[in-house]
């Protein structure tokens, strides 16, 4: 029996726990969750005894190593305290991407792997999913002959950045992580594992142009609950549609009540915030190899979605994530598609990578195989590196820099 140790049980985390309910020899012994709403609620749900249920993380990280893997999902912020002293502890550790909230801190982390040995797998979910696992086997069957060229757009949809980037967890790069840091390492990753190269380069533009006190309408109020402006972005509307969005962060369902609190972040007006990131980014890449890429991140989307479409020498490929259809065109060959979903049946949490995720690392843990998975550490710090490059280039007016 593998035992698991979750530390912050919030979105991830509870997705976490309710994919390890449906595998065999591994269970959730222990969390520690600082919010008390939700201790009742998650210990009845996964069974967790009292005595294993912490509400403070330095309390639950001075009891020593509790479980054979410690799941860190708290928010970005914290993840450099908890997996520098889950690693002196003696755990295996799945840690939530970004590593950290520096490149600094990301090094430290995987140094102190290193040193100690311990397995620190990141959560670098889309590596799983069969759309991308497809899109690699077709990648590196030569098809296409050599990669020239990458573009992914990270559409983000406009419900959901104002949901994360204006309102809620990420709303400020300065506290918790910047924008292409926080979303776009997923991206990175892709990108990279795909060209098969290390970026040697990136550029970056980008800024928050749009949700912002400017283009408030005019006699539009602070709080959606006493706006009388027909408007794309309210909350109570939103919410009212969306309950499952609603219980992110309220166990109360009662949307009216809970938003017509002045003080609650979610029931803000989306011009009227304190969010500081941008709402639209692009970044040219380079890698040894000289293949190049781009990445446009973008809030302004109809759908939440990620779009890509790649160059080789012998032909081309387009893919949509969500929509589950490669095509490929071999230049002067034939046009082929593929529907993801009759190649894999389970697409459940970020297009079925999560669960995939999961499960290998538990494969690992279990035979003790020293085999690295998908999204080990050294392999999550080349993204992270290109996306910590990125932002400063940004922050630079687009000067180029170097990895
Ligand atoms: N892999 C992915 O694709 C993916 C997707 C979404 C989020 N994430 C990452 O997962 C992490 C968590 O995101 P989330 O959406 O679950 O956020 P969340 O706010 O829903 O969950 C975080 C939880 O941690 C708890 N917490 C905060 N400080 C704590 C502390 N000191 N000790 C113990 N618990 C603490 C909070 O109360 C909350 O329940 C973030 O770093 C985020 O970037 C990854």
């Amino acid at each position: 029996m593998i035992t698991i140790a979750i530390l912050g049980m919030g979105a991830r985390g509870y997705t976490y726990a309710q994919a390890i309910g449906e595998l065999e020899d591994v269970k959730v012994t222990h969390v520690c969750e600082v919010n008390p709403i939700k201790k009742e609620f998650v210990k009845q749900m996964f069974k967790i005894e009292e005595n294993n249920y912490y509400m403070s993380d330095d309390e639950f990280l001075s009891k020593g190593k509790l479980a054979d893997i410690l799941i860190i999902s708290t928010m970005d912020q914290w993840h450099y305290k908890h997996a520098m002293k889950a690693l002196d502890l003696g755990y295996d550790i799945l840690l939530e991407k970004p590593i950290a909230s520096t490149e600094k801190q990301c090094q430290e982390i995987a140094d102190k792997a290193k040193k100690l040995n311990r397995k620190v797998v990141i959560c670098h979910v889309l590596r799983y999913t069969p759309f991308y696992n497809k899109l690699k086997e077709i990648v590196d069957s030569n098809l296409i002959g050599k990669v020239r060229s990458i573009t992914q757009t990270e559409n983000i949809g406009y419900y959901h950045y104002a949901h994360s980037y204006v309102r809620g967890n990420w709303h400020r790069g300065d506290i918790t992580s910047p924008l292409v840091v926080a979303k776009s390492c997923h991206d990175f990753d892709i990108i990279k594992w795909l060209i098969g190269s290390n970026c040697t380069t990136v550029s970056s533009f980008g800024s928050l142009e749009y949700f912002k006190k400017e283009n408030a309408p005019l006699g539009s109020a602070k709080n959606c609950y006493q706006c009388k402006i027909d408007c794309a972005y309210n909350a109570l509307d939103f919410y009212k549609k969306n309950p499952r969005w609603f219980m992110i962060f309220s166990l109360d369902p009662d949307v009216e009540k809970v938003l017509s609190n002045p003080e609650h972040p979610y029931g803000r007006c989306v011009y009227q915030c304190d969010n500081n990131v941008p709402d639209n980014q692009v970044v040219n890449m380079l890698f040894a190899n000289n293949a190049v890429a781009q990445l446009n991140i973008t809030a302004f989307s109809n759908e939440i979605h990620r779009n890509i479409k790649i160059h080789g020498t012998k032909g081309e490929i387009e893919g949509d994530l969500e929509a589950m259809i490669i095509t490929v065109k071999v230049f002067g060959g034939k046009i082929e598609t593929f529907d993801v979903r009759n190649i894999a049946s389970d697409f459940s949490g970020h297009s079925g990578g999560d669960k995939r995720m999961i499960k290998d690392l538990i494969n690992s843990v279990k035979n003790k195989n020293d085999k690295v998975t998908l999204t080990d550490i050294d392999e999550a710090l080349e993204s992270h590196k290109m996306a910590f490059k990125a932002e400063e280039s940004r922050l630079s007016g687009g000067q180029p820099k170097t990895i």
